[in-house]
């Protein structure tokens, strides 16, 4: 790999001798001997591993274990050893973490104060999301949260100011394409003309989900392109109520930009994972992936998403759900990668319904999208589309026939639950059962029905 330019708690490094898949967490703790970031889980679900980085997007919380070397180039790292001050001071939260009682182990602890330092930084007040990418097995959270409440008044250490020593970095302008076996493009035809000649070559996005075949299958991914240096992919752009988004864009703005418009939309990205999966994931990682049970494509084929792919200097684009064929088979051709989606900037009439076992930080066993027109009392379009009820993310094609030309009633709606017996032969895994998965989508039709009618449906706000 060519070099790796980065500022770590304030001071630059450069890397030169690492395999492109290495990852920040082994490289802290066995080549630089910091080993105040810990590792629990491995796979980006604990939060042992948070650390701070900061670039011209400003500085975010990002879980270690899955993130590569490579990834940080150009950006600043901030450990754990790297947020009490240079003279030993403390930061507010760590003070706060002791006046009020918050650890009483040495394991969650270190994620927990730089999640918690970042979100000091922001001006956060909304603590459980904050930390729900951070567990903990013995304090619980409340002395947690009162600390973080604690420190919210505290100014900002100056050494926490990691934006201003980025230009102290000698970074090379050149690609990465002169290295063996890994690629950082700079922008999008850069990456198009290096994957059409390297089609077996993997895209690394965000590494939420290819950072875990390295950490957890072992395997060795060369040759790799690394996309989050492909500016041109992170945008998003409103053209005429659409809405561009590049593949590149990550699951935080993609909720920042959608939360006011489509707030459905924004609770189910709300509830994806952890803040510092979100900081990572991509919305392009999300559709290329494949995955049955991804929250991106079943709220996005309810939206009546375009997708947009590119293969060398060739575009086409496709209706998201046709690029779905079967289980983990895409219409993705050799060479060809995830330009970007467009969807309607609004929709008053999507709801999303993430089904969990945890509200938080957990993968959905059912995910249920809906987007129903109604017009003086008729049905007069209709797209549902589910996650974890089929192979693919897929369109309930039935339950949408049974609604279209009918009232809307709530017998109309049982009609379409019933129907949705014949779009879909859910699997029993893990998760959930068969049956249940098949219940709970029906029930979803008949929530979504009371919901559009302004009945109370969330857990959040349904009271005894
Ligand atoms: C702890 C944890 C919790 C999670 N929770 C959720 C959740 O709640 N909901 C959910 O939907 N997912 C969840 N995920 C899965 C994961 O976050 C998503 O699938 C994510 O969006 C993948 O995006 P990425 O950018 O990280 O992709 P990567 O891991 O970088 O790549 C994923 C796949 O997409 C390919 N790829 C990436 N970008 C492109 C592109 N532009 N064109 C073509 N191929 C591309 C890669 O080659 C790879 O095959 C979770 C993951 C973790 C680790
Ligand atoms: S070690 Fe658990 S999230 Fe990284
Ligand atoms: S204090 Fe022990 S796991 Fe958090």
């Amino acid at each position: 790999m060519t070099e790796i330019s980065f500022l770590l708690n304030g001071a630059p490094v450069t890397v030169a001798d690492q395999p492109p898949t290495r990852t920040l967490l082994d490289w802290l703790r066995d080549v630089r001997g910091l080993t105040g970031t810990k590792e629990g889980c491995n796979e980006g679900d604990c939060g042992a591993c948070t650390v701070m980085v900061t670039d011209a997007d400003g500085s975010r919380a990002l879980n270690a274990c899955i993130l590569f070397l490579a990834q940080l180039h150009g950006k600043a790292v901030r450990t754990v050893e790297g947020i009490a001050g240079p003279d030993g001071s403390l930061h507010p939260v760590q003070q706060a973490m002791i006046t009020h009682h918050g650890s009483q182990c040495g394991f969650c602890t270190p994620g927990f104060v730089v999640s918690m330092a970042v979100g000091h930084a922001q001006g956060r007040r909304d603590h459980d999301d904050v930390l729900a990418g951070n567990l903990c097995r013995c304090t619980g959270y409340a002395p947690i949260i009162r600390a973080a409440e604690a420190a919210e008044a505290a100014p900002v250490p100056s050494w926490m100011d990691d934006a201003a020593g980025l230009p102290l970095l000698q970074i090379s302008q050149g690609s990465g394409g002169s290295a063996p076996g890994a690629f950082r493009p700079r922008d999008s035809d850069e990456l198009a003309e290096w994957y059409l000649a390297n089609p077996d070559a993997v895209l690394i996005a965000g590494a939420t989900d290819v950072g875990l075949w390295v950490t957890k299958q072992l395997r060795n991914l060369t040759p790799v392109a690394f996309l989050n240096g492909v500016r041109d992919l992170q945008a998003i752009e409103e053209q005429g109520g659409q809405l561009h988004i590049g593949a590149g864009v990550t699951i935080s703005a993609l909720l920042d930009a959608v939360k006011e418009r489509l707030p459905s939309l924004g609770e189910l990205l709300r509830r994806y994972a952890s803040v510092q999966v979100r900081n990572a994931a991509t919305i392009g990682g999300n559709i290329a992936n494949g995955s049955p049970i991804g929250d991106g494509p079943p709220a996005l084929i309810a939206l009546g998403a375009t997708l947009h792919l590119r293969r060398g200097d060739a575009m086409r684009s496709m209706a998201l759900e046709d690029f779905f064929i079967e289980y983990r088979k895409q219409d993705r051709r050799p060479g060809e990668f995830v330009a970007g989606i467009s969807m309607p900037g609004s929709a008053p009439a999507l709801r999303c319904y993430k089904l969990s076992k945890r509200f938080d930080q957990d993968i959905s066993a059912v995910c249920g999208c809906f987007n129903v027109t109604v017009e003086a009392g008729v049905v007069t379009g209709a797209r549902i589309a589910f996650g974890g009820m089929a192979g693919v993310p897929k369109r309930a094609a039935e339950a949408e026939a049974a609604l279209v030309g009918q009232t809307w009633t709530l017998a109309t709606a049982e009609r379409a639950a019933a129907a949705m017996a014949s779009d879909f032969t859910p699997l029993s895994d893990m998760r959930a059962s068969a049956a249940y998965r098949m219940e709970t989508a029906q029930n979803m039709m008949i929530r979504y029905f009371h919901d559009l009618n302004g009945v109370p449906v969330s857990v959040l706000e349904v009271m005894p």
